[in-house]
Protein backbone atom coordinates (compact mmCIF):
# COMPACT_ATOMS: atom_id res chain seq x y z
CA UNK A 1 0.00 0.00 0.00
CA UNK A 2 2.96 2.46 0.08
CA UNK A 3 6.51 2.88 -1.66
CA UNK A 4 8.09 5.03 1.66
CA UNK A 5 7.27 5.35 5.03
CA UNK A 6 6.22 9.10 6.21
CA UNK A 7 9.06 9.93 7.76
CA UNK A 8 11.67 8.85 5.51
CA UNK A 9 10.99 10.79 2.98
CA UNK A 10 13.40 13.14 1.97
CA UNK A 11 15.38 15.35 -0.59
CA UNK A 12 16.67 12.25 -2.41
CA UNK A 13 13.31 11.90 -3.66
CA UNK A 14 12.38 14.90 -5.37
CA UNK A 15 10.49 14.81 -8.04
CA UNK A 16 9.25 11.44 -7.98
CA UNK A 17 5.88 9.74 -7.29
CA UNK A 18 4.86 8.14 -3.73
CA UNK A 19 2.62 6.29 -1.91
CA UNK A 20 2.13 7.43 1.90
CA UNK A 21 -0.21 6.20 4.17
CA UNK A 22 -1.14 6.75 7.90
CA UNK A 23 -3.01 9.63 10.11
CA UNK A 24 -3.94 12.86 9.64
CA UNK A 25 -1.97 14.31 12.71
CA UNK A 26 -2.56 18.11 11.58
CA UNK A 27 -4.97 19.56 8.76
CA UNK A 28 -4.89 23.44 8.06
CA UNK A 29 -5.80 25.59 5.20
CA UNK A 30 -3.65 28.50 4.20
CA UNK A 31 -5.14 30.78 1.97
CA UNK A 32 -7.40 28.09 0.08
CA UNK A 33 -4.22 25.64 0.20
CA UNK A 34 -4.79 22.43 2.45
CA UNK A 35 -1.64 21.13 4.37
CA UNK A 36 -1.91 17.74 5.76
CA UNK A 37 0.86 16.37 8.06
CA UNK A 38 0.26 12.56 7.65
CA UNK A 39 1.95 10.25 10.18
CA UNK A 40 3.40 6.88 10.53
CA UNK A 41 5.32 5.11 13.02
CA UNK A 42 8.19 6.28 11.24
CA UNK A 43 7.57 10.29 11.45
CA UNK A 44 5.62 12.84 9.83
CA UNK A 45 5.41 14.34 6.28
CA UNK A 46 4.07 17.35 4.93
CA UNK A 47 1.18 16.80 2.12
CA UNK A 48 -0.30 19.57 -0.07
CA UNK A 49 -3.56 20.18 -1.55
CA UNK A 50 -3.67 22.99 -3.71
CA UNK A 51 -6.79 23.64 -5.87
CA UNK A 52 -4.86 25.07 -8.67
CA UNK A 53 -3.12 21.51 -9.02
CA UNK A 54 -6.29 19.92 -9.11
CA UNK A 55 -9.81 21.34 -7.61
CA UNK A 56 -11.52 17.89 -6.96
CA UNK A 57 -8.89 16.74 -4.56
CA UNK A 58 -8.76 19.75 -3.04
CA UNK A 59 -12.50 19.74 -1.66
CA UNK A 60 -11.91 16.25 -1.00
CA UNK A 61 -9.06 17.19 1.39
CA UNK A 62 -11.55 19.63 2.90
CA UNK A 63 -13.80 16.40 4.19
CA UNK A 64 -9.78 15.02 5.90
CA UNK A 65 -10.47 15.00 9.93
CA UNK A 66 -7.67 14.82 12.61
CA UNK A 67 -6.38 10.96 12.99
CA UNK A 68 -8.38 9.72 9.53
CA UNK A 69 -6.32 7.09 7.76
CA UNK A 70 -5.93 7.81 4.33
CA UNK A 71 -3.77 6.61 1.60
CA UNK A 72 -1.90 9.52 -0.53
CA UNK A 73 -0.50 9.31 -3.71
CA UNK A 74 2.14 12.20 -4.77
CA UNK A 75 4.92 14.09 -5.99
CA UNK A 76 7.69 15.12 -3.55
CA UNK A 77 9.22 18.87 -4.26
CA UNK A 78 11.55 20.78 -2.30
CA UNK A 79 9.22 23.07 -0.39
CA UNK A 80 9.27 26.80 -1.62
CA UNK A 81 12.02 29.39 -0.47
CA UNK A 82 11.87 30.12 3.40
CA UNK A 83 8.98 27.45 4.11
CA UNK A 84 11.40 24.63 5.57
CA UNK A 85 10.92 23.15 8.74
CA UNK A 86 14.35 21.86 10.53
CA UNK A 87 12.77 20.86 13.58
CA UNK A 88 11.35 17.99 11.29
CA UNK A 89 13.70 15.52 9.70
CA UNK A 90 11.28 15.71 5.95
CA UNK A 91 11.01 19.17 6.60
CA UNK A 92 13.07 20.23 3.01
CA UNK A 93 10.56 18.63 1.31
CA UNK A 94 6.35 18.21 0.73
CA UNK A 95 4.36 15.61 -1.41
CA UNK A 96 1.76 17.49 -3.81
CA UNK A 97 -0.83 14.89 -3.27
CA UNK A 98 -2.26 14.03 -7.04
CA UNK A 99 -4.63 10.66 -5.30
CA UNK A 100 -6.09 10.28 -1.87
CA UNK A 101 -7.82 7.46 -0.31
CA UNK A 102 -9.62 7.67 3.03
CA UNK A 103 -9.01 3.94 4.26
CA UNK A 104 -10.83 5.00 7.79
CA UNK A 105 -12.30 7.39 9.10
CA UNK A 106 -12.00 8.86 13.21
CA UNK A 107 -14.55 10.03 15.14
CA UNK A 108 -13.90 13.29 17.36
CA UNK A 109 -11.43 12.38 19.75
CA UNK A 110 -11.16 12.76 23.66
CA UNK A 111 -7.90 14.16 23.49
CA UNK A 112 -5.45 15.43 21.10
CA UNK A 113 -2.54 12.94 19.72
CA UNK A 114 0.37 15.35 20.34
CA UNK A 115 3.53 15.01 22.50
CA UNK A 116 1.97 17.46 24.98
CA UNK A 117 -1.01 16.58 26.57
CA UNK A 118 -3.32 17.72 29.50
CA UNK A 119 -5.36 14.75 28.98
CA UNK A 120 -5.74 12.79 32.72
CA UNK A 121 -4.27 9.75 33.33
CA UNK A 122 -7.39 7.49 33.32
CA UNK A 123 -8.80 9.31 30.49
CA UNK A 124 -5.12 8.36 28.40
CA UNK A 125 -5.55 5.24 29.73
CA UNK A 126 -9.50 4.50 28.48
CA UNK A 127 -8.23 5.42 25.13
CA UNK A 128 -4.99 4.30 25.55
CA UNK A 129 -4.46 3.15 21.86
CA UNK A 130 -5.14 6.60 21.03
CA UNK A 131 -2.18 7.50 24.17
CA UNK A 132 0.20 5.05 22.11
CA UNK A 133 -0.19 6.94 18.98
CA UNK A 134 1.36 10.07 20.83
CA UNK A 135 5.21 9.86 19.33
CA UNK A 136 7.10 10.56 22.54
CA UNK A 137 5.12 7.16 23.94
CA UNK A 138 6.03 5.47 20.75
CA UNK A 139 10.25 6.13 20.77
CA UNK A 140 9.60 4.27 24.70
CA UNK A 141 8.34 1.25 23.09
CA UNK A 142 11.20 1.13 20.10
CA UNK A 143 13.41 1.85 23.20
CA UNK A 144 12.11 -0.80 25.26
CA UNK A 145 11.96 -3.45 22.15
CA UNK A 146 15.98 -2.36 21.18
CA UNK A 147 16.81 -2.82 25.53
CA UNK A 148 14.97 -6.26 25.17
CA UNK A 149 16.70 -7.57 22.08
CA UNK A 150 20.06 -6.62 23.48
CA UNK A 151 19.52 -8.73 26.60
CA UNK A 152 18.42 -11.41 24.09
CA UNK A 153 21.13 -11.66 21.69
CA UNK A 154 23.68 -10.75 24.26
CA UNK A 155 22.77 -13.58 26.52
CA UNK A 156 22.34 -15.77 24.02
CA UNK A 157 25.66 -14.98 23.02
CA UNK A 158 26.95 -16.27 26.72
CA UNK A 159 25.31 -19.55 26.11
CA UNK A 160 21.90 -19.01 28.22
CA UNK A 161 19.02 -20.49 26.97
CA UNK A 162 15.43 -18.98 27.12
CA UNK A 163 13.08 -20.75 28.91
CA UNK A 164 9.70 -20.52 30.16
CA UNK A 165 8.68 -21.19 33.96
CA UNK A 166 4.90 -21.44 34.95
CA UNK A 167 2.59 -17.88 35.46
CA UNK A 168 0.07 -20.82 37.35
CA UNK A 169 1.93 -21.80 40.43
CA UNK A 170 2.67 -21.24 43.88
CA UNK A 171 3.46 -18.53 46.21
CA UNK A 172 7.25 -17.30 46.05
CA UNK A 173 9.20 -16.12 48.19
CA UNK A 174 9.78 -12.09 47.32
CA UNK A 175 7.47 -11.60 50.39
CA UNK A 176 4.54 -8.94 48.73
CA UNK A 177 1.13 -10.08 48.56
CA UNK A 178 0.45 -12.50 45.85
CA UNK A 179 -2.54 -12.47 42.85
CA UNK A 180 -4.08 -15.34 43.32
CA UNK A 181 -6.37 -17.34 40.44
CA UNK A 182 -9.03 -19.91 42.07
CA UNK A 183 -8.63 -23.60 41.04
CA UNK A 184 -11.65 -25.09 39.26
CA UNK A 185 -10.59 -28.49 39.07
CA UNK A 186 -9.31 -28.08 43.26
CA UNK A 187 -12.37 -26.05 44.56
CA UNK A 188 -10.70 -24.24 47.60
CA UNK A 189 -7.52 -24.37 45.93
CA UNK A 190 -5.41 -21.39 44.97
CA UNK A 191 -2.67 -20.55 42.26
CA UNK A 192 -0.34 -17.75 43.05
CA UNK A 193 1.07 -15.52 40.29
CA UNK A 194 4.83 -15.89 40.70
CA UNK A 195 6.31 -12.79 41.72
CA UNK A 196 9.55 -13.90 40.67
CA UNK A 197 10.15 -17.56 38.89
CA UNK A 198 13.22 -17.46 41.71
CA UNK A 199 12.57 -21.18 42.47
CA UNK A 200 11.69 -22.63 39.42
CA UNK A 201 14.78 -21.29 37.99
CA UNK A 202 17.10 -22.80 41.06
CA UNK A 203 15.44 -26.12 40.13
CA UNK A 204 16.62 -25.64 36.60
CA UNK A 205 20.29 -25.31 37.98
CA UNK A 206 19.79 -28.20 39.77
CA UNK A 207 18.54 -29.78 36.80
CA UNK A 208 22.14 -28.91 35.00
CA UNK A 209 20.68 -26.14 32.04
CA UNK A 210 23.38 -24.25 33.67
CA UNK A 211 22.47 -21.03 32.20
CA UNK A 212 18.38 -20.34 31.91
CA UNK A 213 17.32 -16.36 31.42
CA UNK A 214 13.82 -15.39 30.79
CA UNK A 215 12.57 -11.47 29.84
CA UNK A 216 9.06 -12.65 32.33
CA UNK A 217 6.49 -10.83 33.60
CA UNK A 218 6.12 -11.30 37.93
CA UNK A 219 3.30 -10.29 39.88
CA UNK A 220 3.28 -8.46 42.82
CA UNK A 221 0.24 -6.60 44.95
CA UNK A 222 1.86 -4.19 46.50
CA UNK A 223 1.17 -0.60 47.04
CA UNK A 224 1.99 1.29 44.14
CA UNK A 225 4.51 4.30 43.25
CA UNK A 226 6.15 5.73 39.79
CA UNK A 227 8.34 3.24 39.61
CA UNK A 228 6.14 -0.15 41.11
CA UNK A 229 3.55 -1.96 38.72
CA UNK A 230 1.58 -4.57 39.54
CA UNK A 231 2.64 -6.65 37.03
CA UNK A 232 6.05 -6.04 35.53
CA UNK A 233 9.06 -7.52 33.58
CA UNK A 234 12.03 -8.89 34.89
CA UNK A 235 14.96 -9.89 33.11
CA UNK A 236 15.48 -13.02 34.96
CA UNK A 237 18.92 -15.25 34.75
CA UNK A 238 20.64 -17.91 36.91
CA UNK A 239 23.87 -19.69 36.27
CA UNK A 240 26.02 -22.25 38.01
CA UNK A 241 29.39 -23.05 38.93
CA UNK A 242 29.98 -19.26 39.28
CA UNK A 243 30.71 -16.22 41.75
CA UNK A 244 29.08 -12.95 42.90
CA UNK A 245 31.95 -11.20 41.08
CA UNK A 246 31.15 -13.35 37.39
CA UNK A 247 27.52 -12.66 37.66
CA UNK A 248 28.21 -8.94 38.52
CA UNK A 249 30.99 -8.85 35.46
CA UNK A 250 28.17 -9.94 32.95
CA UNK A 251 25.64 -8.09 33.91
CA UNK A 252 27.64 -5.01 33.42
CA UNK A 253 28.94 -5.54 29.54
CA UNK A 254 25.19 -7.05 29.23
CA UNK A 255 23.91 -3.21 30.20
CA UNK A 256 26.51 -1.40 29.01
CA UNK A 257 25.21 -3.56 25.61
CA UNK A 258 21.90 -2.33 25.68
CA UNK A 259 22.25 1.07 26.36
CA UNK A 260 24.39 1.27 23.37
CA UNK A 261 22.03 -0.81 21.61
CA UNK A 262 18.82 0.89 22.64
CA UNK A 263 19.83 4.91 22.98
CA UNK A 264 23.00 4.95 21.91
CA UNK A 265 24.85 5.80 24.92
CA UNK A 266 28.26 4.04 25.69
CA UNK A 267 29.09 3.76 29.50
CA UNK A 268 32.60 3.48 29.54
CA UNK A 269 33.66 3.68 33.20
CA UNK A 270 33.38 0.69 35.50
CA UNK A 271 30.21 0.66 37.15
CA UNK A 272 30.82 2.00 41.55
CA UNK A 273 30.96 -0.56 44.32
CA UNK A 274 29.39 0.26 47.28
CA UNK A 275 28.90 -1.95 50.54
CA UNK A 276 25.50 -1.99 52.06
CA UNK A 277 27.06 -0.05 54.69
CA UNK A 278 29.28 2.56 53.09
CA UNK A 279 25.94 3.27 50.93
CA UNK A 280 23.84 3.56 54.16
CA UNK A 281 26.49 5.80 55.90
CA UNK A 282 27.30 7.95 52.84
CA UNK A 283 23.92 8.46 51.45
CA UNK A 284 21.41 7.13 53.93
CA UNK A 285 20.06 4.68 51.55
CA UNK A 286 20.92 1.53 49.49
CA UNK A 287 19.88 3.19 45.89
CA UNK A 288 21.57 6.66 46.15
CA UNK A 289 21.58 8.97 42.94
CA UNK A 290 25.59 9.20 42.26
CA UNK A 291 24.78 12.11 39.95
CA UNK A 292 25.95 14.11 42.82
CA UNK A 293 27.77 14.30 45.76
CA UNK A 294 25.98 16.07 48.76
CA UNK A 295 27.25 13.13 51.41
CA UNK A 296 25.60 12.60 54.29
CA UNK A 297 28.04 13.15 57.39
CA UNK A 298 27.63 11.57 60.73
CA UNK A 299 28.56 14.40 63.54
CA UNK A 300 27.41 12.26 67.08
CA UNK A 301 31.02 12.49 67.67
CA UNK A 302 31.67 15.78 67.28
CA UNK A 303 28.11 17.41 68.58
CA UNK A 304 28.15 15.50 71.96
CA UNK A 305 30.42 18.35 72.90
CA UNK A 306 27.27 20.87 73.03
CA UNK A 307 24.74 21.83 75.19
CA UNK A 308 22.36 21.59 72.64
CA UNK A 309 19.93 18.91 74.55
CA UNK A 310 17.68 17.74 71.02
CA UNK A 311 20.86 16.74 69.88
CA UNK A 312 22.68 14.89 73.73
CA UNK A 313 18.85 13.44 74.39
CA UNK A 314 19.11 11.85 70.76
CA UNK A 315 22.56 10.32 71.52
CA UNK A 316 21.45 9.04 75.08
CA UNK A 317 18.76 7.12 73.13
CA UNK A 318 21.18 5.44 70.84
CA UNK A 319 20.44 7.66 68.02
CA UNK A 320 22.37 9.73 65.69
CA UNK A 321 23.25 13.32 64.09
CA UNK A 322 24.01 13.26 60.59
CA UNK A 323 23.74 15.98 57.95
CA UNK A 324 24.50 17.51 54.80
CA UNK A 325 26.13 20.70 53.31
CA UNK A 326 24.07 22.18 51.11
CA UNK A 327 25.92 23.80 49.02
CA UNK A 328 25.85 27.58 48.63
CA UNK A 329 22.46 28.40 50.33
CA UNK A 330 23.26 30.26 53.35
CA UNK A 331 21.14 32.90 51.16
CA UNK A 332 17.78 30.97 52.32
CA UNK A 333 15.22 33.43 54.26
CA UNK A 334 13.94 31.83 57.53
CA UNK A 335 10.77 31.10 55.58
CA UNK A 336 12.74 29.10 53.43
CA UNK A 337 14.44 26.83 56.21
CA UNK A 338 10.65 26.64 57.53
CA UNK A 339 9.40 25.82 54.48
CA UNK A 340 12.31 22.76 54.25
CA UNK A 341 11.96 21.55 58.11
CA UNK A 342 7.95 20.81 57.34
CA UNK A 343 9.25 19.13 54.70
CA UNK A 344 11.59 17.18 56.31
CA UNK A 345 9.11 16.55 58.67
CA UNK A 346 6.89 15.08 56.37
CA UNK A 347 9.81 12.43 55.58
CA UNK A 348 9.61 11.48 59.21
CA UNK A 349 11.82 13.29 61.03
CA UNK A 350 10.83 15.03 64.33
CA UNK A 351 12.73 18.26 62.86
CA UNK A 352 15.56 19.50 61.34
CA UNK A 353 18.53 22.03 62.46
CA UNK A 354 20.61 24.45 60.27
CA UNK A 355 23.38 26.69 60.57
CA UNK A 356 24.80 28.69 57.69
CA UNK A 357 28.25 29.85 57.36
CA UNK A 358 28.67 33.40 56.90
CA UNK A 359 31.59 34.83 58.19
CA UNK A 360 30.55 32.84 61.61
CA UNK A 361 28.30 30.09 62.24
CA UNK A 362 24.83 32.06 61.99
CA UNK A 363 21.90 29.72 63.51
CA UNK A 364 19.58 29.91 65.97
CA UNK A 365 21.23 26.86 68.24
CA UNK A 366 24.68 28.18 67.50
CA UNK A 367 24.48 29.28 71.10
CA UNK A 368 24.81 25.77 72.31
CA UNK A 369 28.47 25.08 70.54
CA UNK A 370 31.61 25.99 71.71
CA UNK A 371 33.41 27.92 68.49
CA UNK A 372 35.79 24.57 68.71
CA UNK A 373 33.13 22.80 67.93
CA UNK A 374 31.30 24.94 65.58
CA UNK A 375 34.79 24.68 63.80
CA UNK A 376 35.35 20.95 63.82
CA UNK A 377 31.36 21.11 62.34
CA UNK A 378 32.40 23.43 59.53
CA UNK A 379 35.67 21.29 58.55
CA UNK A 380 33.50 17.70 58.90
CA UNK A 381 31.61 19.30 55.91
CA UNK A 382 34.17 21.12 54.00
CA UNK A 383 31.73 23.61 54.19
CA UNK A 384 33.37 27.50 53.02
CA UNK A 385 31.80 31.05 53.21
CA UNK A 386 27.79 31.09 52.17
CA UNK A 387 27.47 27.02 53.07
CA UNK A 388 24.08 25.85 54.53
CA UNK A 389 24.31 22.78 57.34
CA UNK A 390 21.38 20.55 57.85
CA UNK A 391 20.64 18.23 60.64
CA UNK A 392 18.80 16.33 61.78
CA UNK A 393 19.24 13.90 64.84
CA UNK A 394 16.84 10.82 65.20
CA UNK A 395 17.25 6.84 65.27
CA UNK A 396 19.86 5.73 62.72
CA UNK A 397 17.42 4.84 60.18
CA UNK A 398 14.91 7.65 60.60
CA UNK A 399 18.03 10.02 59.97
CA UNK A 400 19.17 7.91 57.06
CA UNK A 401 15.92 8.17 55.41
CA UNK A 402 15.20 11.37 55.86
CA UNK A 403 18.27 12.74 54.80
CA UNK A 404 18.42 10.61 51.85
CA UNK A 405 15.35 12.40 50.71
CA UNK A 406 16.33 15.52 52.02
CA UNK A 407 19.34 15.32 49.61
CA UNK A 408 17.37 13.87 46.48
CA UNK A 409 15.78 17.62 47.22
CA UNK A 410 18.55 19.56 47.94
CA UNK A 411 20.14 17.81 44.28
CA UNK A 412 17.34 18.88 42.50
CA UNK A 413 17.18 22.39 43.79
CA UNK A 414 20.94 22.82 43.32
CA UNK A 415 20.27 21.30 39.86
CA UNK A 416 22.86 18.92 40.33
CA UNK A 417 20.73 16.42 38.86
CA UNK A 418 21.69 16.14 35.10
CA UNK A 419 19.76 14.17 32.26
CA UNK A 420 21.89 12.19 29.83
CA UNK A 421 24.10 11.13 32.71
CA UNK A 422 23.99 7.36 33.98
CA UNK A 423 25.58 6.48 36.87
CA UNK A 424 25.67 2.63 37.73
CA UNK A 425 26.87 1.15 40.90
CA UNK A 426 26.55 -2.22 42.71
CA UNK A 427 25.43 -2.20 46.16
CA UNK A 428 27.09 -5.24 47.44
CA UNK A 429 27.50 -7.09 51.14
CA UNK A 430 23.59 -6.73 52.47
CA UNK A 431 22.92 -7.86 55.87
CA UNK A 432 21.29 -11.62 55.61
CA UNK A 433 18.43 -10.35 58.13
CA UNK A 434 15.94 -7.58 58.23
CA UNK A 435 14.54 -6.99 62.04
CA UNK A 436 10.67 -7.05 61.74
CA UNK A 437 10.24 -4.77 64.58
CA UNK A 438 6.14 -5.39 64.82
CA UNK A 439 6.36 -9.19 64.49
CA UNK A 440 9.75 -9.18 66.42
CA UNK A 441 11.57 -11.33 64.25
CA UNK A 442 14.17 -11.78 61.51
CA UNK A 443 13.03 -12.09 58.03
CA UNK A 444 15.33 -12.30 54.94
CA UNK A 445 16.52 -8.90 53.17
CA UNK A 446 16.84 -9.96 49.88
CA UNK A 447 15.26 -13.79 49.74
CA UNK A 448 15.31 -16.91 52.16
CA UNK A 449 17.56 -18.64 49.90
CA UNK A 450 20.24 -16.43 49.77
CA UNK A 451 23.76 -17.47 50.75
CA UNK A 452 25.59 -15.95 53.53
CA UNK A 453 28.68 -14.55 53.34
CA UNK A 454 31.92 -17.48 53.22
CA UNK A 455 33.73 -15.06 55.89
CA UNK A 456 30.44 -14.78 58.14
CA UNK A 457 28.95 -18.52 57.91
CA UNK A 458 30.82 -19.50 61.12
CA UNK A 459 28.60 -17.39 63.26
CA UNK A 460 25.41 -17.90 61.29
CA UNK A 461 25.46 -21.62 62.22
CA UNK A 462 26.62 -21.08 65.87
CA UNK A 463 24.30 -18.47 66.99
CA UNK A 464 21.82 -19.81 69.57
CA UNK A 465 18.48 -19.86 68.48
CA UNK A 466 16.17 -19.79 71.59
CA UNK A 467 17.90 -16.45 72.20
CA UNK A 468 16.63 -15.58 69.33
CA UNK A 469 13.90 -12.43 69.24
CA UNK A 470 15.93 -10.68 72.37
CA UNK A 471 18.82 -9.86 70.78
CA UNK A 472 18.02 -7.37 67.70
CA UNK A 473 21.63 -5.89 67.38
CA UNK A 474 23.37 -9.49 68.13
CA UNK A 475 25.77 -11.25 65.86
CA UNK A 476 23.05 -12.29 63.54
CA UNK A 477 22.34 -8.75 62.52
CA UNK A 478 26.17 -8.45 61.43
CA UNK A 479 25.73 -11.81 59.15
CA UNK A 480 25.95 -10.39 55.68
CA UNK A 481 24.68 -12.31 52.61
CA UNK A 482 26.55 -12.33 49.13
CA UNK A 483 23.55 -10.74 48.02
CA UNK A 484 23.87 -7.58 45.54
CA UNK A 485 21.55 -4.97 44.33
CA UNK A 486 22.44 -2.69 40.74
CA UNK A 487 21.69 1.04 41.17
CA UNK A 488 21.25 3.50 38.35
CA UNK A 489 20.61 6.89 39.15
CA UNK A 490 18.68 6.75 42.76
CA UNK A 491 16.53 3.17 41.27
CA UNK A 492 17.27 -0.13 42.32
CA UNK A 493 17.16 -1.65 38.55
CA UNK A 494 18.18 -5.12 39.60
CA UNK A 495 19.06 -7.32 42.57
CA UNK A 496 20.29 -10.74 43.32
CA UNK A 497 22.58 -13.47 44.86
CA UNK A 498 24.43 -16.48 45.07
CA UNK A 499 22.11 -19.57 46.51
CA UNK A 500 22.08 -21.92 49.62
CA UNK A 501 22.81 -24.72 47.82
CA UNK A 502 23.10 -27.36 50.75
CA UNK A 503 20.34 -28.77 52.57
CA UNK A 504 22.12 -27.95 56.14
CA UNK A 505 22.50 -24.62 55.21
CA UNK A 506 18.56 -23.75 54.01
CA UNK A 507 17.97 -25.65 57.36
CA UNK A 508 19.41 -23.52 59.39
CA UNK A 509 18.05 -20.54 57.28
CA UNK A 510 14.66 -21.37 57.71
CA UNK A 511 14.91 -21.71 61.61
CA UNK A 512 16.41 -18.69 62.19
CA UNK A 513 13.92 -17.08 60.62
CA UNK A 514 11.45 -19.04 62.42
CA UNK A 515 10.03 -20.78 59.80
CA UNK A 516 9.02 -24.52 61.25
CA UNK A 517 9.82 -27.32 59.05
CA UNK A 518 6.60 -27.89 58.60
CA UNK A 519 5.86 -24.48 57.10
CA UNK A 520 9.00 -24.29 54.87
CA UNK A 521 8.15 -27.94 53.49
CA UNK A 522 4.40 -26.70 52.97
CA UNK A 523 6.18 -24.22 51.17
CA UNK A 524 8.92 -24.61 49.39
CA UNK A 525 9.36 -28.36 49.94
CA UNK A 526 9.68 -29.35 46.06
CA UNK A 527 12.81 -26.67 46.18
CA UNK A 528 14.28 -28.10 49.71
CA UNK A 529 13.85 -31.98 47.80
CA UNK A 530 15.52 -30.70 45.00
CA UNK A 531 18.66 -29.35 46.95
CA UNK A 532 19.58 -32.81 48.21
CA UNK A 533 19.52 -34.26 45.04
CA UNK A 534 22.85 -32.60 44.12
CA UNK A 535 22.50 -29.23 43.61
CA UNK A 536 25.49 -26.82 41.96
CA UNK A 537 26.64 -23.69 43.52
CA UNK A 538 24.50 -21.31 41.22
CA UNK A 539 23.50 -17.59 41.40
CA UNK A 540 21.19 -15.21 39.95
CA UNK A 541 19.77 -11.96 39.57
CA UNK A 542 16.70 -10.04 37.85
CA UNK A 543 16.73 -6.88 36.58
CA UNK A 544 13.83 -4.20 36.46
CA UNK A 545 12.95 -3.76 32.56
CA UNK A 546 10.48 -1.56 33.45
CA UNK A 547 12.54 0.93 35.56
CA UNK A 548 15.61 0.35 33.23
CA UNK A 549 14.20 1.17 30.11
CA UNK A 550 11.97 4.12 31.98
CA UNK A 551 15.91 5.70 32.83
CA UNK A 552 17.03 5.40 29.63
CA UNK A 553 13.86 6.74 27.88
CA UNK A 554 13.81 9.88 30.60
CA UNK A 555 10.67 9.01 31.45
CA UNK A 556 9.20 9.64 34.53
CA UNK A 557 7.29 7.05 35.59
CA UNK A 558 7.36 2.83 34.21
CA UNK A 559 3.98 3.65 33.13
CA UNK A 560 5.15 5.28 30.46
CA UNK A 561 7.60 2.48 29.37
CA UNK A 562 4.68 -0.45 29.64
CA UNK A 563 2.21 -0.29 26.23
CA UNK A 564 -0.82 -1.12 28.50
CA UNK A 565 -0.41 0.22 32.15
CA UNK A 566 -1.99 -0.29 34.90
CA UNK A 567 -3.26 3.26 37.41
CA UNK A 568 -2.43 4.01 40.89
CA UNK A 569 -5.05 1.55 42.08
CA UNK A 570 -4.02 -1.18 40.08
CA UNK A 571 -6.68 -0.82 37.40
CA UNK A 572 -6.87 -1.02 33.63
CA UNK A 573 -8.75 1.71 32.44
CA UNK A 574 -9.09 0.24 28.65
CA UNK A 575 -10.30 -3.21 29.69
CA UNK A 576 -12.14 -2.36 33.05
CA UNK A 577 -10.20 -5.15 35.10
CA UNK A 578 -10.78 -5.79 37.32
CA UNK A 579 -14.69 -6.40 37.43
CA UNK A 580 -17.03 -8.69 39.00
CA UNK A 581 -17.24 -11.91 37.29
CA UNK A 582 -20.94 -13.34 36.84
CA UNK A 583 -22.44 -16.16 39.58
CA UNK A 584 -21.88 -18.80 36.71
CA UNK A 585 -18.16 -18.36 36.60
CA UNK A 586 -18.54 -18.23 40.71
CA UNK A 587 -20.28 -21.42 40.73
CA UNK A 588 -18.09 -22.95 38.57
CA UNK A 589 -15.19 -22.40 40.84
CA UNK A 590 -17.04 -23.59 44.65
CA UNK A 591 -16.77 -19.61 45.28
CA UNK A 592 -19.25 -17.63 47.61
CA UNK A 593 -18.38 -14.25 47.76
CA UNK A 594 -18.66 -12.20 51.22
CA UNK A 595 -17.18 -9.16 50.76
CA UNK A 596 -15.75 -7.26 53.48
CA UNK A 597 -15.73 -3.61 53.63
P1 LIG B 1 13.74 -8.34 43.42
O1 LIG B 1 12.53 -8.56 44.26
O2 LIG B 1 14.80 -7.44 43.94
O3 LIG B 1 14.48 -9.73 43.15
O4 LIG B 1 13.27 -7.83 42.01
C1 LIG B 1 14.23 -7.55 40.98
C2 LIG B 1 14.00 -6.20 40.36
O5 LIG B 1 12.68 -6.09 39.84
C3 LIG B 1 12.24 -4.73 39.89
N1 LIG B 1 10.95 -4.66 40.58
C4 LIG B 1 9.88 -3.97 40.16
N2 LIG B 1 9.69 -3.19 39.08
C5 LIG B 1 8.47 -2.64 38.90
N3 LIG B 1 7.42 -2.82 39.73
C6 LIG B 1 7.55 -3.61 40.83
N4 LIG B 1 6.49 -3.79 41.62
C7 LIG B 1 8.83 -4.21 41.10
N5 LIG B 1 9.31 -5.02 42.06
C8 LIG B 1 10.59 -5.28 41.74
C9 LIG B 1 13.31 -3.95 40.62
C10 LIG B 1 14.09 -5.04 41.33
O6 LIG B 1 15.43 -4.67 41.55
N6 LIG B 1 13.99 -13.28 42.48
C11 LIG B 1 14.77 -12.11 42.84
C12 LIG B 1 15.96 -11.93 41.94
C13 LIG B 1 17.09 -12.87 42.23
O7 LIG B 1 17.43 -13.08 43.41
O8 LIG B 1 17.68 -13.37 41.24
C14 LIG B 1 13.86 -10.88 42.74
O9 LIG B 1 12.75 -10.92 42.26
O10 LIG B 1 14.14 -3.29 39.66
P1 LIG C 1 12.76 22.79 69.60
O1 LIG C 1 13.47 22.31 70.82
O2 LIG C 1 11.72 21.85 69.08
O3 LIG C 1 12.32 24.24 69.66
O4 LIG C 1 13.86 22.79 68.49
C1 LIG C 1 15.01 23.58 68.52
C2 LIG C 1 15.76 23.45 67.22
O5 LIG C 1 16.18 22.10 67.03
C3 LIG C 1 14.91 23.82 66.03
O6 LIG C 1 15.73 24.44 65.07
C4 LIG C 1 14.46 22.47 65.51
O7 LIG C 1 14.19 22.47 64.13
C5 LIG C 1 15.69 21.61 65.83
N1 LIG C 1 15.31 20.22 66.02
C6 LIG C 1 14.31 19.71 66.75
N2 LIG C 1 14.27 18.36 66.66
C7 LIG C 1 15.29 18.03 65.86
C8 LIG C 1 15.78 16.80 65.35
N3 LIG C 1 15.21 15.63 65.62
N4 LIG C 1 16.85 16.83 64.52
C9 LIG C 1 17.44 18.00 64.21
N5 LIG C 1 17.02 19.17 64.66
C10 LIG C 1 15.96 19.21 65.47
Amino acid sequence: MRTHACGDVGVQDTGTTIRIAGWTNKWRDHGGVVFIDLRDRSGIVQVVFSPEIDAELHKAAHRIRNEFVIQVEGEVRHRPEGTANPSIPTGQVEVIAKKIVVLNECKALPFMVDDETDASEHLRYKHRYLDLRRPVIQKNIIIRHKAARAFREYLDGKGFLEIETPMLTKSTPEGARDYLVPSRTNPGHFFALPQSPQIFKQILMVSGLERYYQIVKCFRDEDLRADRQPEFTQVDLEMSFIKREDIMALIEEMIKKAFSDAIGVEITEHFAKLTYHEAMDRYGCDKPDLRFGLELKNVSDIVKDSSFNVFLDTLSKGGIIKGLNAKGLAGYSRKDLDDLTREVQGFGAKGMAWMKVKGVVESPIAKFFSEDTLKALVKRFDAEEGDLLLFVADKENVANDCLARLRNEMGRRLDLIKGGVYRFAWITDFPLFEWNEDEKRFEAMHHPFTSPMEEDLERFMSVETSELPSFRASELASVRAQAYDIVLNGYEIGGGSIRIHKKELQDRMFQLLNIGPEEANEKFGFLLEALEYGAPPHGGIALGLDRLVMIMAGASSIRDVIAFPKTQKAVCPLSNAPSPVDQKQLKELGIKLDIVE
